[in-house]
């Protein structure tokens, strides 16, 4: 949310990281851009959120933990939650895992809500449209694909959130 100081605007971001479980993608999302935000010195709101319900109150999964590990942030402290329609007011944007996921969002989201509601790999060039690949059923592997694309999404975010430069 944005806000005034010494006449300056001051913007906060609040940006809500959303897939199916809340396990994998999206606190993997989150712990990225905590990560990126941090380096760059931005202040920003950011959380993440599940369509579902079936892993509310779990840690991410073992598999994203270590990945995250693996690239220097500990997520281990993330809880799952289910997306509300409260999350519609709270949030400037919510960025969708894939398109199931925006599709479900949209099916909970109040005539009146004021966040923006995309994909993530909208943010990227040439990739808008693509989901970010769900690792949950899979190798080991696709957490570190996970990374590399909520990583980018990540540096994306920070670029359009930095005040400009000079
Ligand atoms: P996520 O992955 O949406 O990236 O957290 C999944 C986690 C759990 C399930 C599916 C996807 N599940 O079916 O339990």
């Amino acid at each position: 949310m944005a806000d005034m100081r010494n006449d300056r605007e001051v913007t906060k971001p609040a940006i809500l990281f959303l897939c199916l479980g809340n396990i994998c993608r999206s606190p993997l999302a989150e712990g990225a851009a905590r990560v990126a935000f941090a380096r760059a010195g931005l202040d920003a709101t950011l959380d993440s959120a599940g369509t579902g319900d079936w892993h509310v109150g779990h840690a991410p999964d073992r598999r994203a933990q270590a990945e995250a590990r693996r690239r220097g942030t500990d997520i281990s402290d993330l809880r799952a939650r289910q997306l509300s329609r409260d999350d519609f007011y709270r949030f400037d944007l919510i960025l969708a895992a894939d398109e199931s996921n925006l599709r479900d969002a949209l099916a909970i989201r109040p005539a009146d809500a004021t966040a923006d509601l995309r994909l993530m790999l909208d943010l990227l060039p040439g990739r808008g449209g693509e989901g970010v690949t769900d690792p949950y059923y899979g190798e080991d592997d696709g957490f570190a694909a996970t990374w590399h694309d909520v990583a980018a999404v990540s540096d994306a975010l920070v670029a359009e959130f930095s005040p400009p430069s000079g």
